[in-house]
């Protein structure tokens, strides 16, 4: 049996162990995946102890996916960039590699799942934190024809699009300085934990923008419901991104890619 695990604080809610159990009945994979809680200050001793009883990958959320960057011993270029990870994979020959799935998770479950073309059109990126870092390559690889990224602190926006700036069109600003209507707004704070909403100017809107908030929860998030009460049709949640992100790290580690129509809607059931 390969042992696979989720390493957080807090970890209770965690839907990884579920989602990847499903995963693993489709194609009758002999794995296991556990979740634990690891103390603030321990990561790098519960990932040591982890890969040296045989662990065959992780997966990190928060508080410790920059202590899984700085853990591991081998990068994807899109790990690199975002200096965070959620995907951690002991190679044959006992290296760790490092992979963050969460980008590659969002741009799927919009493209696929949802259908939303990103090539040439203007997308608006909320929050310039390790969320937002984390998702900035995948996007730009889907070519859109400009990425604004907004952001409470405006010299975090400035300076997470001066990062990027080599692999696209980006550019970062305050809420209020948000200029123009776009295709896709895509809310990357957290600020909708604490149910507050960016101040976004309503003219960033169109009936036809697609607004998709990384966060989810039982009904529409606040960002979503605001988007709604403004004429906006489409939004999402981020449970799709949830699957999605699991099934990369899944495909990584196995070598074949799960199906995550049916687990997606099961989670979604789950909740009504
Ligand atoms: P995460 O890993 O979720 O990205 P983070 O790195 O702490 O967490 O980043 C949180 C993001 O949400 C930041 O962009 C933060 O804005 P600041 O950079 O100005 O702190 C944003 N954020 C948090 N609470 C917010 C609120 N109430 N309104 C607007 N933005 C908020």
């Amino acid at each position: 049996t390969d042992l696979y695990s989720v390493m957080g604080n807090p970890i209770g809610h965690s839907k990884s162990p579920q989602i990847h159990a499903a995963f693993a009945a489709q194609a009758r994979d002999n794995m296991l995946y556990t979740a634990q809680l690891v103390p603030l200050e321990g990561f790098a001793d519960a990932a040591e102890r982890f890969f040296s009883h045989g662990g065959a990958g992780l997966n990190i959320t928060v508080p410790f996916k920059e202590d899984a960057y700085r853990f591991a011993g081998e990068y994807t270029e899109r790990a690199k960039r975002a200096q965070a990870v959620n995907t951690l994979k002991r190679m044959a020959d006992g290296t760790v590699l490092a992979d963050n799935t969460d980008g590659v998770g969002l741009v799927r479950d919009l493209t696929v799942n949802h259908q939303v073309e990103l090539a040439g059109k203007r997308i608006l990126l909320l929050g310039a934190g390790g969320a937002v870092r984390g998702v900035l390559q995948p996007l730009l690889e889907q070519q859109p024809a400009e990425l604004v990224i907004a952001n409470r602190t405006v010299s975090k926006a400035a300076a997470l699009a001066e990062d990027f700036a080599d692999l696209g069109n980006v550019s970062g600003c305050g809420f209020t300085e948000v200029e123009g209507a776009f295709d896709v707004i895509i809310n990357g704070t957290s600020a909708s934990l604490s149910g507050e909403l960016p101040p976004l100017p309503v003219s960033a809107l169109t009936p036809a923008t697609v607004c998709y908030d990384m966060m989810y929860g039982s009904g529409l998030t606040v960002f979503n419901q605001w988007a709604q009460d403004n004429g906006v049709t489409t939004t999402i949640d981020g449970l799709g991104m949830l699957v999605e992100q699991a099934a990369e790290a899944f495909t990584l580690w196995r070598g074949h890619r799960p199906q995550t129509h049916n687990v997606i809607a099961a989670l979604r059931n789950e909740r009504r």
